[in-house]
């Protein structure tokens, strides 16, 4: 699978025959010991089988992935998690019950035989039940546990869409099956169950509010800053990267409008284009020519806004933004993830209040 020189496939899977198609080839591509992309609500997914090491590294490699940032693992079912963990605490099986399928991944004592390609090493493994028809599916049909990151490069915005996939992967994986625009838009928390309280490594597609009110109880919500032994790799990398330089703006509308009303201004004189990711709320734009503009959505609904924030990231690389400057929202409910990707993808982040 996936030798040098093999194409691609893209596997449509808008009528039932294209959806069976799909989804037959793709566990099968899997079960050889391929790789393959696959939506789920959060981001697509670059799929391999949990149990073969060497299609495990294949991932490594084709994404450019730090070695030591270890994969969380997809299943169909709870009943699937003893497969890859063990000790499983009954909080486990109280989110599961809440919240999966759906965008939470739970960090769990990791079996002896999961490969150690999966948890680079960590006794630990995540592990998460996807809702997204597709995936729901294709982890049925191949009946075993399919580890994935997001299938985007290293230091790329996460795909939301398979032609995202296609720019950074075709011709280095086996096939991508499209399932349209991803529903949620930003990747799923990850809750680490291993300390008490827990600890939210990542905030994402379930929101803390949520995941307290489940558990009866406050948790930790991890510093966004680097330390020398993060407890989530993968927290370490500045992530989620457009090209282009950005800058985060946090505070009041009314004075982030004016800080970018004085930035833009400046980068106009300096020739450059500016791109502009911000709220429909935000009116900065009309007084400029030339701005590339790319609105998320209303600051009274983040979880819109977040659905749209890594495919308009790409798009400000298309177009040709030379420099970013982005509105801030407050960081509750979707927000906090969504702060969460802006802050990691910022160049520096300007308070104004
Ligand atoms: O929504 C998602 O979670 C998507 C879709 C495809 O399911 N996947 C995803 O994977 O975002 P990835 O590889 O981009 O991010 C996985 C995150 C990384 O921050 C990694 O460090 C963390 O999960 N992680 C994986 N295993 C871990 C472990 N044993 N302990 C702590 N963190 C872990
Ligand atoms: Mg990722």
């Amino acid at each position: 699978m996936n030798l040098p020189g093999t194409p691609t496939r893209w596997y449509s899977t808008i009528t039932p025959l294209e959806r069976e198609r799909a989804l037959d080839k793709g566990a099968r591509l899997l079960l050889e010991g391929g790789l393959v992309a696959f939506p789920t609500e959060t981001v697509y997914g670059l799929g391999a089988h949990t149990f073969n090491p060497q299609a495990l590294k294949k991932i490594f490699q084709v994404k450019g992935r730090p070695p030591d940032n270890p994969l969380i693992i997809h299943v169909a079912r709870s009943s699937e998690l003893i497969r890859v963990a063990e000790k499983v605490p009954p909080e486990a099986y109280l989110l599961a019950e809440y919240f999966w399928p759906g965008p939470l991944t739970l960090v769990l004592q990791k079996r002896k035989d999961v490969p150690t390609e999966v948890s680079c090493g960590l006794p630990t493994v995540a592990i998460r039940i996807p809702s997204q028809p597709l995936a729901r599916e294709l982890l049925h049909r191949i009946n075993a546990p399919v580890s994935a990151p997001s299938a985007n490069l290293s230091g790329r915005p996460s795909p939301t869409r398979a032609e995202h996939v296609w720019d950074d992967l075709a011709g280095k994986i086996d096939a991508i099956i499209d399932g349209g625009d991803a529903s949620v838009g930003l990747e799923s928390s990850v809750l680490d169950l291993n300390s008490s309280p827990p600890v939210l490594l990542r905030p994402g597609g379930i929101t803390r509010e949520q995941l307290e009110e489940c558990l009866e109880k406050k948790i930790t919500v991890t510093e966004q800053s680097a330390s020398s032994s993060p407890s989530s790799p993968g927290m370490k990398y500045r992530h989620y990267s457009p090209q282009a330089p950005l800058y985060l703006l946090v505070g009041t509308l009314e004075k982030i409008e004016q800080k970018m009303k004085e930035l833009l201004m400046e980068i106009e004189n300096r020739n450059i284009t500016a791109g502009l990711l911000c709220s429909q709320e935000n009116k900065v734009g009309l007084y400029f020519d030339g701005v590339l503009i790319e609105k998320l959505g209303s600051r009274e609904d983040p979880g819109y806004m977040a659905a749209s924030l890594y495919n308009s990231l790409r798009r400000l690389d298309e177009r040709g933004a030379g420099i970013i400057l982005a509105e801030g929202i407050e960081e509750r409910g979707m927000g906090l993830a969504l702060m969460n990707r802006l802050k990691k993808a910022a160049t520096e982040v300007i308070r104004v209040s």
